[in-house]
């Protein structure tokens, strides 16, 4: 083993027990009936009731119906990680290699599998025929999404020399709400009100904004979590690389990509979509990850009347604007404007505590001065007391809302503080996404704003 790896966690996975030589039997005999059964029937899954049934058998022993869901709809040795939702990422880096994995709590940990290349070729073999795509040299890498949801990259020789890879972002089977993201520090209440008034703009004036940071930052799920506060008379479009968001309004578009063909034809560009979604009378575009052409439709939509969200991978505020008004991207400066606001998140190792995600910061653009754009830093983090702080003096959008609803700065600040007092009231509950859209519909019916 690599001298590093000694200093990782260990992640220990369950070996199947042998089988004896009865149930050998009885398994091989089962497994001829279901390949039978799927020669006569090629939709057949492993829900359909016939392969229930002879899954059920109470003759089988659980360790025959174990290794036949390993063997049929198993994806191999990394079968048994997929199914542990402890588990953010699974990181398969090449033949006769270690299995690396990325624990929500522990981060970095190594397994105890060693995979060879014909199986990690067996498992992308099998993950491409599902979405019915090929990998091969001609185009060695693939990005794809298990049945479950999860997200894949894989890629073969000759682009990773080493062997083939695969990187799985595992889906979450419940998605984390707002009400996680402050239980878990990302945030706090004082925030998740601001950005409940921006993000709803009391039905009148939407702000749109961004939320930038590094890989694996936790950028997408914030975005998720936040479109909660989206009212539910709105209709919502969204446009992704591969399906992740997890909205739970039932007013919803959602949209996809599509990598060109073995012919290279048939390509679905974000920038298309975006330019599509314009056609569908949107309340609201919500973009998984802004990073190229797109970047230009989705701010002339914004200039335009239209109020957007999106994901940006960006390591500061500034950052995020170099990267919008140059290659590939090019924005131009007057149209950043249309941003309210950008939503630093970092991803942060803390020896004792593991891996935390925090905002880091929240800015405001505010306008333009002799060809720069004016910030106006709304919230900053303090590492010393590990807390988000609100430092603005004031805030222009909040205060655009204001006059937009006819109300005065004092009203809007009592109805950030009954938004708080709501959400601290609800806090205690462990509530699911949909649970928390209930409850923040209810607080718009209840209030009538
Ligand atoms: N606030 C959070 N607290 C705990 N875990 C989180 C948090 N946000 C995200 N995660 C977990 O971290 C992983 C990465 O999250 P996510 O996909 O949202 O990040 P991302 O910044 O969008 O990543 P990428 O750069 O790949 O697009 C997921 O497994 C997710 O469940
Ligand atoms: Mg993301």
């Amino acid at each position: 083993m690599n001298f590093e790896n000694e200093f990782l966690p260990k992640y220990v996975t369950k070996t199947l027990p042998q089988l004896t030589e009865k149930e050998n039997e009885d398994y091989q005999k089962i497994k001829e009936q279901i390949i039978q059964l799927s020669l006569n029937d090629q939709n057949l899954d492993l829900n359909d009731k016939k392969i229930k049934e002879l899954l059920n058998n109470s003759n089988n022993s659980p360790h025959i119906q174990e290794k036949l869901f390993l063997d049929i709809n198993g994806y191999g040795k990394i079968n048994n990680l997929l199914h542990d939702d402890n588990l953010e990422e699974i990181m398969v880096i090449g033949s006769n290699k270690p299995v690396y994995v990325y624990h929500r709590t522990k981060g970095m940990m190594i397994t105890d599998i060693i995979i060879k290349e014909s199986e990690i070729k067996q498992i992308i073999e099998k993950i491409a025929t599902q979405i019915q795509r090929k990998i091969d040299k001609q185009t060695p890498i693939l990005d794809a999404r298990l049945p479950d949801g999860s997200r894949v990259n894989a890629t073969i020789p000759p682009i990773t020399p080493d062997g083939s890879t695969l990187t799985i972002r595992k889906f979450k089977k419940e998605p984390y709400t707002i009400f996680d993201l402050i239980k878990s520090k990302t945030l706090n209440t004082h925030l998740a009100s601001f950005l409940w008034i921006a993000i709803e703009g009391l039905h009148i004036l939407p702000s749109n904004l961004i939320i930038s940071g590094g890989t694996s930052s936790g950028k997408t799920t914030t975005l998720n979590t936040l479109t909660s506060f989206i009212p539910p008379s709105e209709r919502i479009i969204t446009i992704e690389d591969t399906l992740e968001l997890q909205l739970p309004h039932s007013h919803l578009i959602r949209t996809e990509t599509r990598p060109p063909n073995i012919e290279g034809k048939g390509e679905v560009t974000m920038d298309l979509l975006l330019k599509n979604s314009l056609r569908q009378r949107p309340d609201r575009i919500i973009v998984g990850e802004v990073r190229s052409k797109e970047a230009i439709t989705l701010f002339s939509a914004l200039n335009t009347g239209h109020s957007g969200m999106g994901t940006l991978h960006a390591n500061s505020t500034k950052e995020t604007i170099t990267r919008l008004i140059n290659e590939p991207m090019n924005v131009p400066n007057i149209m950043i404007n249309s941003i309210d606001f950008i939503i630093m998140q970092k991803r942060i190792y803390v020896p004792n505590k593991g891996t935390i995600r925090r905002i880091t910061e929240v800015d405001e653009i505010v306008g333009m001065e002799m060809d720069n754009l004016q910030l106006n830093k709304i919230y900053q983090y303090n590492p010393s007391k590990d807390e988000l702080e609100y430092t603005a003096i004031s805030c222009n959008a909040i205060d655009q809302i204001a006059m937009m609803k006819g109300i005065s700065h004092k009203q809007i600040i009592k109805e950030f503080e009954r938004r708080k007092k709501y959400l601290e009231e609800n806090m205690q509950n462990d509530l699911n996404i949909t649970e928390v859209q209930r409850i923040i519909n209810n607080y718009y019916k209840s209030n009538d704003n």
